[in-house]
């Protein structure tokens, strides 16, 4: 097989969680230009519809499922869905996500919970019902999006209070691990994607502060921020043979910010 080709997915399935919005739907439409068939999940199902839309639009085949990663029949019944339609499931990435930071000493549990709940209670849940179906076929691809809050404290002061935010990535990336240990007698791969500071609605509002935007601009060696383009290459190599001996790795997008 020629280099370029193990980056194809022709023939391939997809589900991808936050598909509707910012770095999700980046990365549906570069699995579909790749050639994969894909599950475009959020809890948002008008913005899930529109991109299904842009995919059939550019050619590609693609689902639109209301899911909210967070519930157990809603999580399982997406991957039912999807092998339903296309018969197996050879790719997921979990890219639904959630910020809401408070300092510490006003921290209540309900914030704290809120983002727990979506960012690594919800990348459980959906590895679990995925790798059920995986481990039937001994096959599969899982790429969960952690954050480079995981790994290190962001700095614009604009960030203070992540608590459950950071704590929820270093969860992801060390959960990423271990499932990569215990599914790799079934042909699964999982490995994480760290976006630093990305384009996206998640992060409009700190990029609105001009301060906080020449800091991180300043910092980050590529002395740009990310558009979620940006992942589109990360996420077809660890969806694709391309990537067949590595598992538990946790690749850095983040245009140098943590080399520092
Ligand atoms: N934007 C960045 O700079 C950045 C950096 C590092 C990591 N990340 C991570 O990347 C992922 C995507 O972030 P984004 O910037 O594209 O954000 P975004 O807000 O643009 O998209 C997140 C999507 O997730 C969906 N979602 C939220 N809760 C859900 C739930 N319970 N069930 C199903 N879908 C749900 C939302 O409806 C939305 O469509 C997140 O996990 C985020 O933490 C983002």
């Amino acid at each position: 097989m020629k280099s370029i080709d193990l980056f194809k997915l022709n023939g391939k399935v997809a589900i991808v969680t936050g598909g509707g919005s910012g770095l999700g739907r980046a990365m549906a439409m570069a699995l579909s230009e790749a050639g994969a068939a894909v599950a475009v999940v959020d809890v948002n199902e008008e913005t899930a519809q529109k991109v299904k839309d842009e995919i059939s639009v550019s050619g590609g085949s693609s689902l639109a499922i209301k899911a909210d990663v967070t519930s157990i029949s809603e999580v399982n019944s997406m991957v039912e869905i999807t092998v339903k339609e296309y018969g197996s499931l050879d790719i997921l990435v979990n890219s639904a996500g959630t910020s809401h930071a408070s300092l510490i000493e006003k921290m209540t549990l309900e914030i704290w919970d809120e983002v727990m709940k979506v960012n690594l209670t919800g990348v459980m849940l959906c590895c679990q019902a995925a790798v059920k179906q995986m481990m039937r076929q001994r096959r599969g691809k899982i790429i969960n999006i952690a954050s480079i809050a995981g790994m290190v404290i962001p700095k614009p002061k604009i960030f203070n209070g992540g608590y459950n935010y950071s704590a929820s990535k270093a969860g992801v990336i060390i959960f990423t691990k271990r499932l990569a240990v215990e599914m790799a007698e079934y042909g699964i791969t999982a490995n994480c994607i760290s976006p630093g500071y990305m384009r996206t609605p998640l992060t409009q509002k700190v990029l609105k502060d001009k301060k906080s935007y020449k800091e991180i601009i300043n910092i980050t060696p590529l002395r740009r921020l990310g558009e979620p383009s940006d992942l589109a290459g990360a996420v077809v190599f660890l969806a694709s043979e391309a990537s067949n001996f590595i598992t538990g790795h946790n690749l850095v997008v983040d245009g140098g910010y943590t080399l520092w």
